[in-house]
């Protein structure tokens, strides 16, 4: 029983498109709230959903997040096709960014969005390739 999600759901995300920035994690955010789910909980699900979404954004072609509530926790897959990450050891440090100009312009790229993915997820787990990056997160309720 604890392996069937309360709420599943799937958001598509495409490259490039800073329009909807933050959008993923703004819907989750409402769920979880009309679920009565404890603030602290959101918040650190609100974090690690927008950092995927950016990440999507800015270093990705284009891929997809899924959110799945379960009775004692919730998991964040991010799916992403692009160039994937090379030194993911390095990718992980505070700060380390390969973020253009413009993007950096536009307030992002400040380096910190693995390190938070990593730190507000109680599991972390992140697999990449040339073809894309996947990334699974857990919150334990
Ligand atoms: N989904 C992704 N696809 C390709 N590269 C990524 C992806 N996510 C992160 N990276 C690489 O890891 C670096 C660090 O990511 P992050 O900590 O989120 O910082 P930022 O997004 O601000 O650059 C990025 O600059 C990029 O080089
Ligand atoms: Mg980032």
């Amino acid at each position: 029983m604890i392996n069937i999600p309360i709420k599943s759901d799937t958001y598509i995300i495409n490259a490039n498109d800073f329009s909807v920035a933050g959008k993923v994690s703004s819907d989750i955010k409402k769920d979880l709230k009309k679920l009565g789910i404890h603030p602290k909980i959101i918040r650190r699900t609100a974090i690690v959903c927008y950092e995927s979404e950016i990440n999507i954004i800015i270093h990705s072609i284009g891929g997809k997040i899924v959110f799945e509530l379960y009775e004692d926790r919730i998991v964040i897959n991010s799916e992403d096709r692009g160039p994937g990450i090379s030194d993911i050891e390095l990718a992980m440090k505070e700060g380390y960014s390969t973020a253009t100009n413009e993007v950096r312009e536009l307030g992002f790229g400040a380096g910190m969005g693995l390190p938070n993915m990593n730190r507000w997820a109680d599991e972390f787990r992140i697999e990449s390739s040339s073809k894309g990056t996947l990334i699974k997160m857990t919150i334990f309720l």
